[in-house]
């Protein structure tokens, strides 16, 4: 072997290594930012990441750019494990030309998601890019909607995991938001179409980076994020947490925890939780903890849409996706946010053979001008379509309310749920007992004057004694079991290992309609 070429080979080496240099990697490190290979370090299993073409460079020949290559030009590919499972992982580097997308920084992306694809392993993207390189234009467009491409044929294939974690404006949004998480960093990470300076042009409106796109604003507000953390490194661990209950791909089933806890383990603080007023509040995210292994609940969505809690933990070791209306919060009461939430991680689950586990408190859909203009009718379809078209292992349980239409939606026996349990404090009814007594003895009670609050007490005691329980719908077999909140633990993970081997199609089709 040549000496000249394995100096050559070193320097470049080196210089990939070195990316927009040490001045830069400083920048960023001063703003709070990890350089891109610091990330990927950090990310995988340490010494388990393996880079590919750290020696492409960009072909542009204009703007005096054949002067100004560095080697991996802008971008670190390349796989490794995280907790010894194979994923791919591409991560833009600021500190050359600003991160952003030439021709053949996009085809490094591909290659890797190409890869990702056919091996069946996650794909994660860490973002920290000014967008499409203005120096090649088109070409720098064309390889965006390559990238595009490849993240509608890979979802629900294999995970797609995006950390945003910098810059990531204009259409180079498009590919985070097609994948299956999104994960911001605080204060250093943002996300929009157009910024601040086109929204003043156009609408006349001030508002700053952080307020218009920064990761409270998509974490709370809307909805784009999954999960928002205060660092990269804290971000960079939570997507290894985050891989922990998720499958490599749509084939396999998700890793199996390590937990000793007890898988028939009663819970009597569970018989006290719900409180008997149904117009009280609980937090369904305390009972979810004495439910599920170790207390451990993986939230997802967390500020966003809080009357809904969505999140992965492990039943007896197995991973499940949990949906659960949270009466804390807006009574728990469903609307257009909450349906959106809902529908989009009921899919997630269902496409990654994650069984979902459903705690029903539901008041019924929120009322107002703003919901129906809003379009309600066609968001709440969506929550009701995902549940009916998932096929995976479905338990729900009945903590209390289970009202109208919600009643149906949420994971209800009638969508081929596999097993329906309730709580003794159930009620099951088309609405709950004062709207019911309102309407059915409305002529009575304004014939009743003077009697009239007495008559109404009476009349929504009788109708509560009729309803508000889980009798009816048991006698009909719509819960399968009504049993004591402190045995919720173990009848669930018993329904999990009884439905492992779950098999459900749906018709034969190219795809369904869901109401976009
Ligand atoms: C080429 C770019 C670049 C870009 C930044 N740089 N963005 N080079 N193409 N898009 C370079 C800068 O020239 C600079 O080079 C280095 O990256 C760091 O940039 P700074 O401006 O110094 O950093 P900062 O002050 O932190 O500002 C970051 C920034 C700003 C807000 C991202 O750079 C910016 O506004 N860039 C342009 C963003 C943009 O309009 N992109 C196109 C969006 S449209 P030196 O050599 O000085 O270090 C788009 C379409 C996608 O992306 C379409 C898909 C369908």
């Amino acid at each position: 072997m040549s000496q000249d070429n394995v100096a050559v080979l070193k320097s470049r080496l080196e210089a990939a290594r070195a990316g927009g240099g040490a001045e830069r990697v400083e920048r960023q490190h001063r703003e709070g930012k990890l350089s891109a290979r610091e990330r990927v370090e950090l990310l995988v299993d340490a010494g388990s990441f393996v880079e590919l073409d750290a020696l492409v460079t960009h072909r542009c020949r204009d703007f005096g750019m054949e002067e100004q290559k560095v080697p991996g030009d802008g971008v670190v590919t390349g796989y490794g494990t995280i907790d010894g499972r194979l994923v791919y992982v591409f991560a833009q580097d600021f500190t050359v030309f600003g991160g952003s997308l030439s021709e053949t920084n996009a085809r490094k992306i591909c290659k890797v998601m190409d890869l990702a694809v056919e091996g069946g392993a996650p794909i994660i993207g860490l973002n920290d890019s000014g967008g499409a390189r203005i120096q090649e234009g088109v070409a720098s467009l064309g390889g965006y909607a390559d990238i595009f491409l490849r993240n509608t044929l890979a979802s629900g294939v294999v995970p797609q995991i995006s950390a945003i974690l910098g810059p990531c404006a204009g259409g180079a949004v498009y590919s985070p938001a097609i994948t299956d998480f999104i994960l911001m960093v605080e204060k250093t990470s943002y996300m929009f179409v157009t910024g601040p300076d086109v929204i003043r042009t156009v609408t006349h409106e001030e508002v700053s980076k952080e307020d218009l796109g920064g990761a409270q604003t998509h974490a709370a507000r809307s909805g784009v994020s999954h999960f928002e953390f205060a660092n990269d490194a804290a971000c960079l661990m939570g997507i290894r947490d985050l891989l922990s209950y998720l499958p490599s791909n749509n084939v396999d089933d998700p890793p199996l925890g390590r937990s000793d806890d007890d898988p028939d383990r009663e819970e009597p603080q569970l018989d006290r939780l719900v409180p008997d007023d149904p117009n009280k509040p609980y937090d369904i995210k305390k009972l979810i903890e004495l439910v599920v292994d170790d207390a451990r609940f993986l939230e997802v969505h967390a500020q966003y849409a809080k009357n809904i809690v969505v999140g992965f933990a492990r039943l007896g070791n197995r991973a499940v996706g949990i949906v659960a209306n949270q009466p804390a919060w807006l009574a728990g009461v469903l609307d257009i946010d909450a349906s959106l939430k809902g529908a989009r991680f009921v899919r997630f689950c269902d496409a990654f053979n994650i069984p979902l586990v459903t705690f029903e408190d539901v008041p019924g859909f929120l009322p107002g001008t703003q919901q129906e203009y809003g379009g309600i009718i066609k968001h709440g379809a969506k929550l009701l379509y995902a549940f009916a078209e998932a096929t995976v292992p479905k338990l729900t349980v009945i903590t209390r309310k289970a009202y109208g239409g919600a009643y149906c939606v949420m994971a209800s026996k009638h969508l081929r749920t596999d097993l329906n349990l309730a709580y003794p404090s159930a009620e099951i009814a088309v609405m709950g007992p004062e709207g019911a007594v309102n309407i059915l003895y409305r002529r009575e009670l304004a014939e009743a004057g003077g009697r009239a609050p007495e008559a109404r007490a009476e009349k929504i005691a009788e109708y509560r004694a009729k309803f508000s329980n889980p009798w009816i719908a048991a006698e009909r077999g719509y819960v399968d079991a009504v049993i004591e909140p402190r045995r919720t633990r173990p009848a669930l993970i018993r329904a999990l290992r009884q439905l492992s081997g779950k098999r459900q199609d749906v018709p034969a089709k190219k795809h369904g309609n869901i109401p976009l």
